[in-house]
Protein backbone atom coordinates (compact mmCIF):
# COMPACT_ATOMS: atom_id res chain seq x y z
CA UNK A 1 0.00 0.00 0.00
CA UNK A 2 1.15 3.34 -1.09
CA UNK A 3 -0.98 5.64 0.87
CA UNK A 4 1.01 5.02 4.00
CA UNK A 5 0.04 8.65 5.49
CA UNK A 6 -4.12 7.75 5.60
CA UNK A 7 -3.45 4.22 7.67
CA UNK A 8 -2.74 5.83 10.82
CA UNK A 9 0.02 3.46 11.52
CA UNK A 10 3.06 4.84 12.31
CA UNK A 11 5.44 4.97 9.05
CA UNK A 12 8.54 2.81 9.50
CA UNK A 13 11.54 4.40 7.71
CA UNK A 14 15.27 3.59 6.60
CA UNK A 15 16.95 6.25 5.42
CA UNK A 16 20.49 6.02 3.75
CA UNK A 17 22.50 9.00 3.71
CA UNK A 18 21.44 9.91 6.70
CA UNK A 19 24.59 11.63 7.40
CA UNK A 20 24.40 14.07 4.44
CA UNK A 21 22.33 17.51 3.90
CA UNK A 22 19.17 15.88 3.10
CA UNK A 23 19.24 13.19 5.85
CA UNK A 24 19.85 15.76 8.50
CA UNK A 25 17.14 17.79 7.01
CA UNK A 26 15.10 14.15 6.80
CA UNK A 27 15.66 13.31 10.05
CA UNK A 28 14.47 16.80 11.20
CA UNK A 29 11.07 16.27 9.64
CA UNK A 30 10.92 12.56 11.03
CA UNK A 31 11.53 13.82 14.51
CA UNK A 32 9.17 16.84 14.65
CA UNK A 33 6.05 13.76 13.72
CA UNK A 34 5.21 10.85 16.03
CA UNK A 35 3.49 8.67 12.96
CA UNK A 36 7.47 8.22 11.44
CA UNK A 37 9.33 5.98 13.13
CA UNK A 38 13.40 5.42 12.32
CA UNK A 39 13.97 1.54 11.90
CA UNK A 40 17.41 1.71 9.78
CA UNK A 41 20.20 4.32 9.06
CA UNK A 42 22.66 4.10 6.81
CA UNK A 43 26.10 6.50 6.02
CA UNK A 44 29.33 6.83 4.59
CA UNK A 45 32.07 7.86 6.98
CA UNK A 46 30.84 9.80 9.57
CA UNK A 47 30.17 7.35 11.47
CA UNK A 48 29.95 9.53 15.26
CA UNK A 49 27.20 11.31 13.43
CA UNK A 50 25.43 7.99 12.41
CA UNK A 51 25.84 7.09 16.06
CA UNK A 52 24.57 10.12 17.37
CA UNK A 53 21.66 9.59 15.06
CA UNK A 54 21.19 6.27 15.47
CA UNK A 55 21.03 6.34 19.67
CA UNK A 56 18.66 9.96 19.43
CA UNK A 57 16.34 8.23 16.51
CA UNK A 58 15.95 5.47 18.60
CA UNK A 59 17.31 3.04 15.32
CA UNK A 60 17.45 -0.45 15.72
CA UNK A 61 19.62 -0.90 12.17
CA UNK A 62 22.53 1.06 11.64
CA UNK A 63 24.73 0.29 8.59
CA UNK A 64 28.67 1.54 7.56
CA UNK A 65 29.93 2.01 4.18
CA UNK A 66 32.86 -0.17 5.33
CA UNK A 67 34.19 -2.64 8.08
CA UNK A 68 36.49 0.12 9.34
CA UNK A 69 33.50 2.15 10.00
CA UNK A 70 31.46 -0.62 11.27
CA UNK A 71 34.13 -1.13 14.05
CA UNK A 72 33.97 2.53 15.19
CA UNK A 73 30.19 2.45 15.33
CA UNK A 74 30.55 -0.52 18.02
CA UNK A 75 31.74 1.90 20.29
CA UNK A 76 28.75 4.50 19.44
CA UNK A 77 25.39 2.61 19.39
CA UNK A 78 23.70 0.22 21.87
CA UNK A 79 24.24 -3.46 22.63
CA UNK A 80 20.94 -4.34 21.48
CA UNK A 81 21.49 -2.77 17.85
CA UNK A 82 21.82 -4.60 14.41
CA UNK A 83 25.30 -3.59 12.77
CA UNK A 84 25.84 -3.79 9.14
CA UNK A 85 28.52 -2.56 6.71
CA UNK A 86 29.02 -2.06 3.16
CA UNK A 87 26.88 -2.14 0.10
CA UNK A 88 24.81 -5.19 0.46
CA UNK A 89 23.95 -3.83 3.50
CA UNK A 90 22.29 -1.23 1.99
CA UNK A 91 20.00 -3.54 -0.06
CA UNK A 92 19.13 -5.69 3.03
CA UNK A 93 18.18 -3.00 4.42
CA UNK A 94 15.85 -1.63 1.60
CA UNK A 95 14.96 -5.33 1.92
CA UNK A 96 13.40 -5.29 5.19
CA UNK A 97 9.38 -6.32 5.41
CA UNK A 98 9.70 -3.77 9.21
CA UNK A 99 10.21 -0.40 6.83
CA UNK A 100 7.15 0.89 4.74
CA UNK A 101 9.58 3.45 3.11
CA UNK A 102 12.89 3.86 2.04
CA UNK A 103 14.35 7.36 2.43
CA UNK A 104 17.50 7.90 0.23
CA UNK A 105 19.89 11.40 0.62
CA UNK A 106 22.81 9.44 -0.40
CA UNK A 107 25.44 10.58 -2.99
CA UNK A 108 26.89 8.31 -5.90
CA UNK A 109 25.71 5.28 -7.34
CA UNK A 110 25.55 3.19 -4.19
CA UNK A 111 21.94 3.34 -3.78
CA UNK A 112 20.81 2.63 -7.23
CA UNK A 113 20.69 -1.41 -6.06
CA UNK A 114 19.00 -0.57 -3.35
CA UNK A 115 16.14 1.21 -4.64
CA UNK A 116 15.73 -1.77 -7.06
CA UNK A 117 15.68 -4.02 -4.14
CA UNK A 118 13.34 -1.69 -2.40
CA UNK A 119 10.78 -1.30 -5.17
CA UNK A 120 10.85 -5.07 -6.18
CA UNK A 121 10.02 -6.20 -2.58
CA UNK A 122 7.16 -3.38 -3.40
CA UNK A 123 7.92 -0.82 -0.44
CA UNK A 124 8.05 3.23 -1.35
CA UNK A 125 10.88 4.78 -2.05
CA UNK A 126 11.42 8.41 -1.42
CA UNK A 127 14.34 9.77 -3.12
CA UNK A 128 17.04 12.68 -3.52
CA UNK A 129 19.49 10.93 -5.20
CA UNK A 130 20.11 11.79 -8.89
CA UNK A 131 21.89 8.77 -9.98
CA UNK A 132 18.83 6.96 -9.26
CA UNK A 133 17.04 8.24 -12.24
CA UNK A 134 20.03 9.64 -14.29
CA UNK A 135 21.79 6.71 -14.92
CA UNK A 136 19.18 4.04 -13.94
CA UNK A 137 15.88 5.76 -14.85
CA UNK A 138 14.86 2.83 -17.54
CA UNK A 139 15.55 0.49 -14.90
CA UNK A 140 13.79 2.04 -11.94
CA UNK A 141 10.35 3.49 -13.51
CA UNK A 142 9.21 0.19 -15.10
CA UNK A 143 8.74 -1.26 -11.54
CA UNK A 144 7.02 1.97 -10.07
CA UNK A 145 4.82 1.79 -13.25
CA UNK A 146 3.77 -1.74 -12.38
CA UNK A 147 3.30 -1.15 -8.68
CA UNK A 148 1.04 2.02 -9.53
CA UNK A 149 -0.25 -0.24 -12.30
CA UNK A 150 -1.34 -2.77 -9.80
CA UNK A 151 -3.24 -0.09 -8.19
CA UNK A 152 -4.70 1.71 -10.99
CA UNK A 153 -7.56 -0.65 -11.42
CA UNK A 154 -8.99 2.35 -14.42
CA UNK A 155 -8.96 4.81 -12.09
CA UNK A 156 -6.35 7.31 -13.21
CA UNK A 157 -6.96 10.04 -11.22
CA UNK A 158 -6.21 8.09 -8.24
CA UNK A 159 -3.16 9.83 -6.89
CA UNK A 160 -1.79 6.53 -5.70
CA UNK A 161 -1.77 5.00 -9.18
CA UNK A 162 0.94 6.94 -10.32
CA UNK A 163 4.60 5.52 -10.45
CA UNK A 164 5.16 8.84 -8.14
CA UNK A 165 3.30 7.47 -5.07
CA UNK A 166 6.23 4.35 -5.69
CA UNK A 167 9.59 6.46 -6.57
CA UNK A 168 8.48 9.78 -4.68
CA UNK A 169 11.02 13.35 -5.67
CA UNK A 170 12.26 14.60 -2.95
CA UNK A 171 14.33 17.28 -5.09
CA UNK A 172 12.30 20.56 -4.72
CA UNK A 173 11.59 20.85 -8.64
CA UNK A 174 10.33 17.55 -9.32
CA UNK A 175 8.67 18.10 -5.96
CA UNK A 176 6.87 21.35 -7.47
CA UNK A 177 6.37 19.01 -10.63
CA UNK A 178 4.60 16.51 -8.71
CA UNK A 179 2.46 18.47 -6.53
CA UNK A 180 0.85 20.19 -9.48
CA UNK A 181 0.31 17.10 -11.49
CA UNK A 182 -1.70 15.80 -8.08
CA UNK A 183 -5.22 15.04 -10.31
CA UNK A 184 -4.21 15.64 -13.71
CA UNK A 185 -3.71 13.35 -16.28
CA UNK A 186 -0.63 13.24 -17.73
CA UNK A 187 -1.91 12.84 -21.31
CA UNK A 188 -3.23 16.67 -20.40
CA UNK A 189 0.55 17.77 -19.93
CA UNK A 190 2.08 19.82 -22.81
CA UNK A 191 5.41 20.45 -20.76
CA UNK A 192 7.37 20.92 -17.99
CA UNK A 193 9.23 24.09 -16.65
CA UNK A 194 11.90 23.61 -14.20
CA UNK A 195 13.23 26.97 -12.75
CA UNK A 196 17.17 27.46 -11.78
CA UNK A 197 18.21 29.73 -9.50
CA UNK A 198 21.21 30.49 -11.78
CA UNK A 199 23.74 30.00 -9.07
CA UNK A 200 26.63 32.37 -8.02
CA UNK A 201 28.05 33.18 -11.10
CA UNK A 202 24.36 34.23 -13.03
CA UNK A 203 25.78 37.86 -13.89
CA UNK A 204 29.61 37.21 -14.10
CA UNK A 205 31.08 37.34 -17.58
CA UNK A 206 32.99 34.16 -19.50
CA UNK A 207 36.08 36.06 -19.21
CA UNK A 208 36.17 35.57 -15.60
CA UNK A 209 34.92 31.89 -15.39
CA UNK A 210 38.77 30.83 -15.07
CA UNK A 211 39.64 32.29 -11.94
CA UNK A 212 36.40 31.09 -10.28
CA UNK A 213 37.73 29.52 -6.88
CA UNK A 214 35.89 26.74 -4.82
CA UNK A 215 34.93 28.79 -1.93
CA UNK A 216 32.91 31.40 -4.57
CA UNK A 217 31.11 28.65 -6.55
CA UNK A 218 29.93 27.06 -2.72
CA UNK A 219 28.63 30.42 -2.18
CA UNK A 220 24.98 30.02 -3.47
CA UNK A 221 22.62 32.71 -3.70
CA UNK A 222 19.66 30.61 -2.26
CA UNK A 223 19.97 27.20 -1.17
CA UNK A 224 22.00 25.61 1.44
CA UNK A 225 23.15 22.28 0.16
CA UNK A 226 25.91 19.33 0.26
CA UNK A 227 29.11 21.00 -1.81
CA UNK A 228 28.39 18.70 -4.70
CA UNK A 229 25.12 20.02 -5.59
CA UNK A 230 26.24 23.62 -4.97
CA UNK A 231 28.88 23.68 -7.59
CA UNK A 232 26.60 21.64 -9.50
CA UNK A 233 24.39 24.57 -9.37
CA UNK A 234 26.71 26.76 -10.12
CA UNK A 235 27.53 25.32 -13.46
CA UNK A 236 24.00 24.58 -14.25
CA UNK A 237 24.67 20.75 -14.68
CA UNK A 238 22.24 20.30 -11.98
CA UNK A 239 19.92 21.53 -13.80
CA UNK A 240 20.62 19.44 -16.58
CA UNK A 241 20.88 16.46 -14.76
CA UNK A 242 17.33 17.25 -13.43
CA UNK A 243 16.02 17.53 -16.86
CA UNK A 244 17.02 13.91 -17.36
CA UNK A 245 15.35 13.02 -13.91
CA UNK A 246 12.63 14.42 -15.15
CA UNK A 247 12.15 12.91 -18.43
CA UNK A 248 12.00 9.43 -16.40
CA UNK A 249 9.60 10.34 -13.74
CA UNK A 250 7.20 12.43 -15.67
CA UNK A 251 7.46 10.35 -19.19
CA UNK A 252 7.91 13.78 -20.80
CA UNK A 253 9.92 14.31 -24.16
CA UNK A 254 13.44 15.89 -23.74
CA UNK A 255 11.96 18.94 -26.02
CA UNK A 256 9.10 19.64 -24.06
CA UNK A 257 10.93 20.21 -20.97
CA UNK A 258 12.13 24.03 -20.43
CA UNK A 259 14.63 25.80 -18.28
CA UNK A 260 13.69 28.95 -16.88
CA UNK A 261 16.36 30.93 -14.79
CA UNK A 262 14.72 32.41 -11.57
CA UNK A 263 17.07 33.71 -9.38
CA UNK A 264 14.39 34.28 -6.25
CA UNK A 265 14.27 30.20 -6.29
CA UNK A 266 10.24 30.74 -4.31
CA UNK A 267 8.79 29.15 -8.09
CA UNK A 268 10.11 25.75 -7.91
CA UNK A 269 8.57 24.40 -10.99
CA UNK A 270 5.99 24.46 -12.78
CA UNK A 271 3.63 22.35 -15.44
CA UNK A 272 1.91 23.98 -19.02
CA UNK A 273 -1.33 22.13 -19.88
CA UNK A 274 -2.91 21.52 -23.40
CA UNK A 275 -5.41 24.19 -22.35
CA UNK A 276 -3.15 26.89 -22.05
CA UNK A 277 -3.12 26.32 -18.08
CA UNK A 278 0.23 27.03 -16.07
CA UNK A 279 0.56 25.25 -12.75
CA UNK A 280 3.39 26.10 -10.39
CA UNK A 281 4.42 25.32 -7.13
CA UNK A 282 5.73 28.15 -4.90
CA UNK A 283 7.89 27.60 -1.28
CA UNK A 284 10.80 29.34 0.34
CA UNK A 285 13.97 27.51 -0.39
CA UNK A 286 13.38 24.56 2.13
CA UNK A 287 14.26 21.30 1.53
CA UNK A 288 12.10 20.37 4.69
CA UNK A 289 9.47 20.73 2.77
CA UNK A 290 9.89 18.28 -0.44
CA UNK A 291 10.78 16.11 1.86
CA UNK A 292 7.93 15.95 4.16
CA UNK A 293 5.87 16.09 1.15
CA UNK A 294 7.05 13.11 0.15
CA UNK A 295 7.04 11.43 3.51
CA UNK A 296 3.12 12.24 3.59
CA UNK A 297 2.16 11.85 0.49
CA UNK A 298 -0.82 12.52 -0.70
CA UNK A 299 -1.51 13.77 2.35
CA UNK A 300 -0.28 17.42 4.03
CA UNK A 301 1.18 17.94 7.73
CA UNK A 302 2.15 21.22 9.25
CA UNK A 303 5.43 21.73 8.73
CA UNK A 304 8.70 24.02 9.77
CA UNK A 305 8.91 25.63 6.20
CA UNK A 306 7.56 28.46 6.33
CA UNK A 307 5.16 30.08 3.11
CA UNK A 308 6.76 32.56 0.69
CA UNK A 309 5.45 36.25 1.34
CA UNK A 310 3.99 37.52 -1.62
CA UNK A 311 4.00 40.94 -0.83
CA UNK A 312 7.55 40.64 0.54
CA UNK A 313 9.04 39.05 -2.59
CA UNK A 314 7.73 42.02 -4.71
CA UNK A 315 9.46 40.71 -7.99
CA UNK A 316 9.74 37.37 -9.38
CA UNK A 317 12.18 37.49 -12.37
CA UNK A 318 12.51 34.78 -14.98
CA UNK A 319 15.26 34.64 -17.86
CA UNK A 320 16.53 32.47 -20.17
CA UNK A 321 19.47 30.69 -19.66
CA UNK A 322 22.96 31.15 -21.26
CA UNK A 323 23.77 28.04 -22.84
CA UNK A 324 26.94 29.77 -24.01
CA UNK A 325 28.49 30.32 -20.55
CA UNK A 326 27.12 27.86 -18.66
CA UNK A 327 27.36 24.41 -21.59
CA UNK A 328 27.09 22.07 -18.95
CA UNK A 329 23.10 22.26 -19.33
CA UNK A 330 22.63 21.62 -23.04
CA UNK A 331 25.28 18.72 -22.81
CA UNK A 332 23.51 17.26 -20.12
CA UNK A 333 20.21 17.49 -22.16
CA UNK A 334 22.04 15.92 -25.31
CA UNK A 335 23.42 13.08 -23.18
CA UNK A 336 19.28 12.27 -21.78
CA UNK A 337 18.56 12.01 -25.58
CA UNK A 338 21.55 9.71 -26.16
CA UNK A 339 20.37 7.25 -23.61
CA UNK A 340 20.97 5.78 -19.98
CA UNK A 341 25.01 5.15 -20.79
CA UNK A 342 25.52 8.40 -22.07
CA UNK A 343 23.98 10.20 -18.75
CA UNK A 344 25.28 7.22 -16.65
CA UNK A 345 28.53 8.06 -17.90
CA UNK A 346 27.59 12.54 -17.64
CA UNK A 347 26.72 11.58 -13.85
CA UNK A 348 29.81 9.88 -12.87
CA UNK A 349 32.33 12.54 -14.73
CA UNK A 350 30.07 15.08 -13.23
CA UNK A 351 30.82 13.54 -9.67
CA UNK A 352 34.72 13.24 -10.32
CA UNK A 353 34.89 16.90 -11.87
CA UNK A 354 33.13 18.49 -9.02
CA UNK A 355 35.74 16.64 -6.79
CA UNK A 356 38.27 17.47 -9.07
CA UNK A 357 37.28 21.54 -9.02
CA UNK A 358 37.21 21.24 -5.28
CA UNK A 359 40.48 19.95 -4.76
CA UNK A 360 42.10 22.36 -7.36
CA UNK A 361 43.08 19.96 -10.08
CA UNK A 362 40.12 21.06 -12.39
CA UNK A 363 39.12 24.89 -13.16
CA UNK A 364 36.18 25.75 -13.25
CA UNK A 365 35.25 25.44 -17.34
CA UNK A 366 37.18 22.37 -17.69
CA UNK A 367 34.11 21.13 -15.46
CA UNK A 368 31.81 21.02 -18.87
CA UNK A 369 34.70 19.73 -20.42
CA UNK A 370 35.12 16.81 -19.05
CA UNK A 371 31.32 16.31 -19.08
CA UNK A 372 31.22 16.31 -22.62
CA UNK A 373 34.42 14.03 -23.13
CA UNK A 374 32.89 11.84 -20.84
CA UNK A 375 29.56 11.36 -22.78
CA UNK A 376 31.60 11.46 -26.43
CA UNK A 377 33.94 8.81 -24.98
CA UNK A 378 30.59 6.66 -23.94
CA UNK A 379 29.32 7.35 -27.47
CA UNK A 380 31.97 6.07 -29.21
CA UNK A 381 32.24 2.89 -27.41
CA UNK A 382 28.70 2.34 -27.64
CA UNK A 383 27.74 0.33 -30.52
CA UNK A 384 24.30 1.75 -32.14
CA UNK A 385 22.38 -1.35 -31.68
CA UNK A 386 23.63 -1.63 -28.33
CA UNK A 387 20.31 -2.57 -25.43
CA UNK A 388 19.31 -0.75 -22.66
CA UNK A 389 22.21 -1.52 -20.44
CA UNK A 390 21.63 -3.35 -17.11
CA UNK A 391 22.10 -2.96 -13.91
CA UNK A 392 25.68 -4.41 -13.99
CA UNK A 393 26.61 -2.40 -16.66
CA UNK A 394 25.69 0.62 -15.39
CA UNK A 395 27.60 0.00 -12.22
CA UNK A 396 30.77 -1.07 -14.26
CA UNK A 397 30.10 2.15 -16.38
CA UNK A 398 30.24 4.47 -13.33
CA UNK A 399 33.43 2.62 -12.09
CA UNK A 400 35.11 3.04 -15.58
CA UNK A 401 33.97 6.76 -16.42
CA UNK A 402 35.13 7.83 -12.97
CA UNK A 403 38.07 6.24 -13.49
CA UNK A 404 39.07 7.37 -16.72
CA UNK A 405 37.26 11.06 -15.53
CA UNK A 406 40.17 11.20 -12.72
CA UNK A 407 43.03 11.07 -15.35
CA UNK A 408 41.16 13.49 -17.41
CA UNK A 409 43.24 16.34 -18.51
CA UNK A 410 41.04 19.59 -20.05
CA UNK A 411 42.30 21.32 -23.15
CA UNK A 412 41.93 24.96 -21.63
CA UNK A 413 43.76 26.48 -19.44
CA UNK A 414 44.04 24.71 -16.06
CA UNK A 415 45.30 20.88 -18.11
N1 LIG B 1 21.35 18.85 -0.49
C1 LIG B 1 20.26 19.18 -1.13
O1 LIG B 1 19.59 20.16 -0.77
C2 LIG B 1 19.78 18.36 -2.31
C3 LIG B 1 18.66 18.79 -3.03
C4 LIG B 1 18.20 18.00 -4.07
C5 LIG B 1 18.84 16.82 -4.42
N2 LIG B 1 19.95 16.44 -3.72
C6 LIG B 1 20.62 15.18 -4.11
O2 LIG B 1 20.55 14.30 -2.98
C7 LIG B 1 21.72 13.49 -2.91
C8 LIG B 1 22.41 13.75 -1.57
O3 LIG B 1 22.79 15.11 -1.52
P1 LIG B 1 23.42 15.79 -0.22
O4 LIG B 1 23.63 17.20 -0.58
O5 LIG B 1 22.63 15.42 0.98
O6 LIG B 1 24.84 15.04 -0.18
P2 LIG B 1 25.86 14.95 1.03
O7 LIG B 1 25.62 16.04 2.01
O8 LIG B 1 27.19 14.82 0.41
O9 LIG B 1 25.46 13.57 1.74
C9 LIG B 1 25.67 12.33 1.12
C10 LIG B 1 25.29 11.21 2.07
O10 LIG B 1 25.58 9.95 1.44
C11 LIG B 1 26.34 9.17 2.36
N3 LIG B 1 27.17 8.21 1.63
C12 LIG B 1 28.17 8.48 0.75
N4 LIG B 1 28.70 7.31 0.32
C13 LIG B 1 28.03 6.32 0.93
C14 LIG B 1 28.11 4.90 0.92
N5 LIG B 1 29.01 4.25 0.16
N6 LIG B 1 27.25 4.18 1.70
C15 LIG B 1 26.33 4.81 2.44
N7 LIG B 1 26.20 6.15 2.52
C16 LIG B 1 27.05 6.88 1.76
C17 LIG B 1 27.16 10.19 3.13
O11 LIG B 1 27.70 9.62 4.31
P3 LIG B 1 28.96 10.29 5.11
O12 LIG B 1 28.73 11.78 5.14
O13 LIG B 1 28.81 9.67 6.47
O14 LIG B 1 30.20 9.89 4.37
C18 LIG B 1 26.08 11.22 3.39
O15 LIG B 1 25.24 10.77 4.43
C19 LIG B 1 22.57 13.90 -4.12
O16 LIG B 1 22.29 13.04 -5.20
C20 LIG B 1 22.09 15.31 -4.43
O17 LIG B 1 22.30 15.68 -5.77
C21 LIG B 1 20.41 17.17 -2.68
Amino acid sequence: MADLAETGEPIRIALLGSTGSIGRQALDVIARDPTFRVVALAAGSNTALLGEQARRHGATVVAAADAEGLAALRAEVGPGTTLLAGEAALVEIARRPDIDMLVVGTSGIVSLRPVIAALEAGTVVATANKETLVAGGHLVMPIARALAARRAAGDALDPLASPLAWLRPIDSEHSAIWQCLVGERLSTVAGLILTASGGPFLDTPAEAFATIRPEDALRHPTWRMGAKITVDSATLANKGLEVIEAHWLYDVAYDAIEVVVHPQSIVHSAVRFVDGSLKAQLGTPDMRLPIQYALTFPGRRSSPAAAPDLLAAARLEFRAPDEGRFPALGIAREAGRLGPRASAALIAADDVAVARFLDGSLDFPGIPRLLEAAVSRTTAMTPADAPEPLLADVVALDADTRAWARTFRAAGPAA
